[in-house]
């Protein structure tokens, strides 16, 4: 291998294991080679989302604020632990999203976050570098989405243990990931947990009662257990059964075993994907003095401080400015209220679409949230020779498969997709044979 005798240990795996060209990017990169080239093609492998007119869905008030920004509020250093005003005004408009009957609690039982350089996936790392050691076991389910792999298994190098959180009928089930902790803890010191809801690639989310049978099983558990909640996409909830807002507060206080830390940031929740700002708060099982609590941030910004010292501050003064100021705030509100309407008719479309009509090789999972709509396969084919079929057939979509774990659909990313467009993509897609 080129440099070799230069490689650190994770330079050389990660190098040999990781394909930039693989997965979702690959079949991204296809899909608009096609749609150059033929001008019906339909791209549904971007997991962004856009307007109708194929612009990137954007938040206006957030827009005018960044082009007010002065040189020191866009180019200063920002406090490495974020910005004081903006850490406390993300956690009330994160808190302001729970039921009224959780909201004390989950602000009394969490830290203030601390902000991560390099989005969510820099939160993600960070969790994984303050919690775990090579090799400790970290169950996640087999559909996830494709960076969870590179930072959890191939640069942190924790052991896979899969859970299938989509049951063969397409169903959300906890049961798997609830048998699988069961079992980790008769044998480990230590268990960690991904979640992530809604989900990416399967666009599902559990309902209450699914969530009140996993803190059930969290009530129980003997070992230390740090749950990361990935909240990417959190609020994006189309179904009034299904949870429209995280489950990190229903995680918090339920047993000094288990440890849920938030991962969230604006990349999706304010459509500012290259802002590159995440947020990792941490939550308690027990009630914790605010000593104990601002200690533990501070474990976490020391984290972050020896990674990238500190984090993007354009955002973080942009953000400050609209989420402190009551008139900026109800017009941003207004605004998501809007994006979420166009995501939810498009979400309709197809919900309908798949439910009024029959494939022989497609099985739709039951979605109710999120950017995505999943299929599993009803025959021996790979989801990656459906999606080759569909490029074919002018449809752009990604397949997820991994013989080790079980994992074999199809992702159609409806965010991207003009709501005029949705009809003939559901028709290509259910033309497969
Ligand atoms: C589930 C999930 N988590 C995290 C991320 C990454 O977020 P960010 O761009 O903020 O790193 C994505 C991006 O697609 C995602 O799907």
């Amino acid at each position: 291998m080129i440099l070799d005798k230069y490689l650190s240990d994770t330079g050389r795996y990660v190098s040999e294991n990781v394909n930039l060209a693989a997965g979702s990017p690959a079949w991204g990169l296809r899909a608009k080679k096609r749609a150059k080239e033929h001008s019906d093609f339909i791209n549904a492998t971007i997991g962004a989302a856009t307007e109708d007119n194929g612009d990137l869905m954007s938040f206006p008030t957030l827009v005018e604020e960044i082009k007010k920004l002065t040189a020191t509020q866009l180019f200063a250093y920002a406090n490495m632990r974020g910005i004081s005003d903006f850490v406390h005004a993300w956690k009330r408009d994160t808190l302001d999203t729970y039921p009224t009957n959780l909201k004390d609690k989950a602000d009394r039982l969490s830290t203030l976050p601390v902000t991560s350089c390099g989005g969510l996936t820099g939160g993600l790392m960070l969790a994984s570098q303050l919690f775990f050691n090579q090799n400790d076991p970290l169950l996640a389910p087999n559909t996830r989405w494709g960076n969870v792999d590179n930072v959890f298994f191939k640069n942190q190098r924790l052991r896979e243990e899969t859970y299938q959180l989509v049951d063969k009928e397409g169903n959300l089930a906890f049961c798997n990931l609830i048998e699988n902790l069961k079992s980790l803890q008769t044998s480990e010191d230590k268990i960690g947990i991904y979640l992530n809801f809604p989900n990416n690639p399967s666009g599902i989310s559990p309902t209450q009662e699914q969530v009140k049978e996993f803190q059930d099983a969290l009530i129980e558990v003997n070992k230390p257990t740090v749950v990361i909640v990935d909240d990417a996409y959190e609020g994006y909830v189309y179904e009034e059964k299904a949870l429209n807002h995280s489950i990190f507060p229903h995680l918090v206080g339920l047993n000094e075993n288990v440890l849920p830390i938030k991962v969230d940031g604006p990349s999706k929740r304010f459509c500012a994907y290259g802002a590159r700002l995440g947020m990792v708060t941490l939550g308690f099982g027990e009630e914790t003095e605010d000593s104990k609590k601002s200690e533990v941030r501070e474990m976490i910004a020391k984290i972050a401080r020896t990674n990238t010292a500190s984090s993007p501050r354009g955002i973080q003064e942009a953000l400050t400015n609209v989420l402190t100021d009551p008139v900026k705030k109800q017009k941003i509100a207004q605004e998501k209220q809007s994006n979420l309407e166009l995501m939810k008719k498009r979400y309709n479309l197809v919900k309908e679409y798949v439910e009024s009509n029959e494939n022989n090789v497609l099985h739709p999972v039951n979605f109710n949230s999120g950017f995505f709509s999943y299929f599993l396969l009803k025959t021996q084919q790979t989801a990656t020779e459906i999606s080759s079929k569909l490029l074919e057939q002018g449809l752009g979509t990604v397949p997820f498969v991994n013989q080790n774990n079980g994992l074999n659909g199809i992702r159609v990313a409806f965010c991207s997709i003009n709501t005029e467009k949705i009809t003939k993509a559901l028709d290509i897609l259910y033309s497969i044979k």
